[in-house]
């Protein structure tokens, strides 16, 4: 029988300030998501403990086991990145360290244990420079595969001149950009789609 659960997307901002052009493309995201399927903005990035191996002994600190609860709750996670000296936030990367190792159990340090081993993920970037952070969005793919997610690649954005390519009411200016947005978001609910109807073929033999 078919899964007719909403499909849960996360949506994270890499940035942590609030007026973020990231933290608005996390949104704009949200208002494209289609019927059937819900994104939700994660809270507590900024409340991630720094990675310290010494504390996996005792499984996850608060931050980390409430960031992690989120995305493994979700059935695919959107990013929205900024680039910090050419390459992923640090406190973005911080937090995907900790979640690589989901359990905080005696298991950790498989590929197996990342929360987001197998889960549909889409990327995408925003920066007032004129290459849009695409750095950061390449690196942020690469850490996400490394962990086993599925990342989609296509459609690109990667948004340049971000300070200038928002409208007064939070919509991208550029018809193109607000194209691939909406893409993006739709590709990840299909792929979502696509996982359920597989799983639910094989768990049906
Ligand atoms: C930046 N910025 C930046 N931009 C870029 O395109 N490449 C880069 O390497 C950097 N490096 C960088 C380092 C640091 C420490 C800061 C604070 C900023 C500029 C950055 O793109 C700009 O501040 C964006 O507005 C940040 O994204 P949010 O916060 O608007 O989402």
């Amino acid at each position: 029988m078919m899964d007719g659960r909403p499909i849960r997307i996360l949506g994270v901002a890499g940035s942590l300030r609030e007026a973020s052009y990231n933290r608005r493309l996390v949104r704009l995201a949200a208002a494209a998501t289609p019927d059937g399927a819900e994104l939700i903005e994660a809270t507590g990035l900024a409340d991630v403990e720094p990675f310290n191996a010494d504390l996996e002994e005792s499984g996850f600190p608060p931050g980390v086991a409430h960031f992690a609860r989120q995305v493994l709750d979700s059935d695919a996670v959107f990013f929205a990145t900024p680039e910090y000296n050419g390459s992923v936030p640090g406190q973005l990367k911080n937090a995907l360290d900790w979640l690589s190792r989901a359990d905080g159990g005696p298991t950790v340090g498989s590929l197996r244990d990342s929360a987001f081993y197998g889960r549909p993920v889409a990327v995408v970037s925003a920066s007032d420079g004129q290459f849009g952070a695409t750095w950061a969005r390449d690196e942020l793919m690469k850490v996400l595969k490394t962990q086993g997610a599925r990342v989609l690649a296509e459609p690109k954005l990667a948004l340049a001149a971000a300070n200038v390519a928002f409208a007064d009411d939070g919509t991208l200016l550029s018809a193109d950009a607000g194209g691939r947005l909406s893409g993006l978001v739709a590709a990840l609910v299909d792929q979502v789609r696509a996982l359920r109807t597989a799983r639910e073929a094989a768990g049906a033999t």
